[in-house]
């Protein structure tokens, strides 16, 4: 049961977060984690700005670490292994965490091991469930948008993935449109409370058709025009009308994204699992989104889990457990010379459909 460090510095999260636990067979335990959100940094620009999110992390991180530790009553010379994010991500924020990461290792003589971001969302669930692979995972945040099946720490088949937007992505645009601020989702969320669901039918663009792939940019359209024909022509819009809007697209999302899965479990091989219908990255803290995905999982009699909501957004405990599950499947691992890598799929096979360049696939 070693205790690892992770570092999470791929967006605008800072985080820091000292973890044990035997994957498989003890749930973790976290034994002290700090998160420091840039979103105050961003808020103004709409996004986030990848500059402005390097400088922070290289200003934070030293002192999170140190402050991580202390909430921990250990020392590093306690940690048996660093993870740190290395991609996918912003460029800058992974060089702040790795290069970090790489020295502490180097430092201290202890294994770096080099963690994907989107697998430590993938792995997530298992920090406090203990469900076994093969497991369908949703896997739903600001920049991605995929349905996987994980087959174990380091393996993992994409089914379906983004045609454009991410489902994350789509609500903080459509929150722009809306002057909801930054970031979107929570906004729409709340907005959403008391608003009519069914008032606007927004499209549901795929889910009639072959295939588990998403597409988000009708629907954004649909509401961009919806907004246009509600507006005053000062811009402006009654609360009643914002509320529908929000609580019709939120619909809309949830729809596509429970209607993909649905069809994705329905493909799946019922003699080789899955053991569990599983949600993971940031979309996942959405209340209609979790409960949609419950009752088909409900439906379909498989459990359902979903990590605790301060595990779906970033954090760093979820890159310390993917640590921790890859330490136990190759325990020699050291990977000091990892490479910083902005664009990483976890399905390396698949076949990129949202851009890819030199580097890779995006998605
Ligand atoms: O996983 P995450 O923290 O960062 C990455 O993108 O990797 O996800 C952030 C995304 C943002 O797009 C945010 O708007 C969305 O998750 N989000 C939500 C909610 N909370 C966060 N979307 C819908 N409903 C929410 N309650
Ligand atoms: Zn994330």
């Amino acid at each position: 049961m070693g205790l690892v460090l992770g570092i999470e510095t791929s967006c605008d999260e800072t985080a820091v977060a000292l973890v044990s636990g035997s994957p498989g067979q003890a749930p973790a335990v976290v034994h002290g984690e700090t998160v420091l959100s840039q979103m105050a940094d961003h808020a103004a620009f709409g996004g986030v700005v990848p500059e402005i999110a390097a400088r922070a992390h290289s200003e934070h991180l030293p002192s999170l670490i140190t402050a991580t530790l202390d909430k921990s009553g250990k020392t590093l010379a306690d940690v048996d292994a660093i993870a740190a994010t290395v991609g996918p991500g912003l460029v800058g924020g992974l060089m702040v965490g790795a290069l970090t990461g790489k020295a502490l290792s180097y430092g201290l003589k202890k294994p770096f091991l080099a963690i994907n971001h989107l697998a430590g969302h993938a792995l997530s669930p298992r920090l406090s469930t203990p469900i076994g692979f093969p497991y369908l995972l949703l896997l739903v945040s600001g920049g991605h948008c995929q349905i996987l099946r994980v087959e174990g720490p380091d393996t993992f088949i994409r089914l379906g993935t983004t045609l454009d937007d991410a489902a994350g992505e789509a609500f903080d645009k459509v929150a722009k449109m809306m002057m909801l601020g930054y970031p979107g989702g929570p906004a729409i969320e709340t907005c959403a409370q008391q608003g009519d669901a069914n008032r606007f039918g927004f499209p549901r663009s795929l889910v009639d058709r072959a295939g588990f792939d998403f597409s988000f940019s009708g629907l954004k359209t649909a509401v961009r025009r919806t907004l246009d024909d509600l507006s005053t022509t000062q811009g402006l819009i009654d609360p009643v009308d914002a509320a529908d809007v929000a609580a019709s697209f939120q619909a809309a999302v949830s729809d596509c994204l429970c209607g993909q899965v649905a069809k994705a479990l329905d493909h799946q091989d019922q003699q080789a699992g899955p053991t569990a219908l599983v949600v993971a990255g940031g979309v996942a803290a959405n209340g209609v989104i979790r409960a949609g995905l419950q009752r088909l999982a409900l439906d379909q009699g498989l459990p359902f889990a979903a990590p605790p909501l301060r595990y779906c957004t970033d954090n760093a405990a979820m890159i310390a457990w993917a640590g921790l599950e890859r330490l136990a499947a190759t325990p020699d691992l050291h990977e000091p010379n990892a490479p910083i890598r902005p664009r990483w799929p976890l399905d390396q096979t698949a076949t990129p459909l949202s851009g890819s360049g030199r580097k890779g696939a995006k998605a």
